[in-house]
């Protein structure tokens, strides 16, 4: 197979209008930090039960068709010993890899950050491919204020963006391209708006000069929200300044954004992927790469009591559930007190 073809495969597999991609990637400290919040040590025996948990949930690969790993749990196995990517594929879920090192400040932008991990990466992605990862996400953070994201910064994360998915597509690993804007903050939707429209055109004008083939790349976007310290916009609102932003600044090559949850809720979250697509036809698929907003309620469930196992599961396959149907636009509160499955 050509390396174009083995991404096209992938594209394919991931991309089939009704289901989206479980994140799962959190690194060291952040996966720390979610499990202090159910007070459970993140030990690495924990992970491993946690994110088995997650994958062996039956009946997910029905509602998500990839998930993204982070590299420790690419290597580890299930009680049965089966290596946790091959546990999802059984599932028909494509395994993935967060492949960036982190942030920290970008010298020249204060405010801003910039993303580490492009020395030896076609190398990493060749090791992760043989065990099991198909497709790759990079994620560049931009916080809002009255200064930020600076020029510099907007450029210069375009930049990475772009030149970690020309390695990822050279490797045959499909790219998702995170540009992530920040939530934090109490800046008003318009704002939000600007920002994220910036962003998106200079992102993909960095993709177009660097040669990726925009057919074989995801993108990952924040929607268009006001600051977390602002009231919520209702779902219409969000719907409609995200699709305004995204229309104007991505292109209609891109087979499917998956958008982050960011910190909204897991009901805010799948009610605004709804609002999105009940809209007028969008050349892209809109679906979701939720993190918080798919697993909050099965950690909760969890709680680090092994013996909760299935009602974490079941937690997670509601929320997959109904943001599968939030795809189709299908989804409404009520749905929420109903069972799961
Ligand atoms: P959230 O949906 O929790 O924002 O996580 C998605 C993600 O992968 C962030 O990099």
């Amino acid at each position: 197979m050509s390396v174009n073809e083995e991404l096209q495969a992938t594209i394919a597999d991931m991309v089939d209008g009704r289901r989206g991609v479980l994140a799962a990637d959190e690194s060291s400290g952040t996966i720390a930090k979610r499990f202090q919040s159910v007070g459970v040590e993140s030990t690495e025996e924990h992970r491993r039960f946690y994110r088995s948990l997650l994958l062996s949930a039956e009946g997910l690969g029905q509602y998500v068709s990839g998930v993204i790993l982070f590299e420790e749990t690419l290597g580890q196995k299930d009680d049965s010993g089966t290596p946790l990517p091959e546990v999802a594929a059984n599932a028909g879920i494509v395994p993935g890899i967060k492949v960036d090192k982190g942030k920290g400040p970008l010298p020249g932008a204060p405010g801003d950050m910039i993303t580490y991990g492009l020395d030896g990466l076609a190398e990493r992605l060749r090791g992760y491919k043989e065990q099991g990862a198909r497709f790759a996400k990079w994620r560049e953070v931009y916080p809002i204020s009255p200064a930020n994201p600076t020029p510099l910064g907007v450029t210069a994360n375009a930049e990475m963006l772009a030149r970690y998915a020309a390695v990822c597509q050279s490797c045959g690993v499909v790219p998702i391209v995170e540009p992530e804007v920040l939530m934090d903050g109490d800046h008003s939707i318009e704002r939000s708006a600007e920002v994220n429209e910036q962003v998106w055109e200079t992102v993909f004008h960095a993709l177009h000069h660097h040669g990726v083939v925009l057919e074989l790349m995801l993108l990952k976007p924040s929607m268009v929200t006001p600051g977390s310290e602002c009231a919520k916009a209702p779902p219409q609102q969000v719907a409609e300044y995200t699709m305004r932003a995204l229309r104007r600044a991505v292109p209609a090559a891109v087979p499917s954004i998956n958008f982050l949850s960011g910190g909204q809720g897991p009901e805010e979250a799948t009610a605004n992927l709804n609002a999105l697509n009940q809209m007028w036809q969008a050349p892209w698929q809109l679906s979701f790469s939720y993190g918080r907003a798919l697993q909050e309620p099965a950690l909760h469930a969890w709680s680090g009591d092994t013996g909760q196992r299935h009602q974490a599961q079941e937690a997670l396959l509601k929320r997959a559930r109904l943001n599968h149907l939030a795809m189709q636009g299908d989804y409404s509160e009520g749905l929420e007190s109903a069972a799961a499955g």
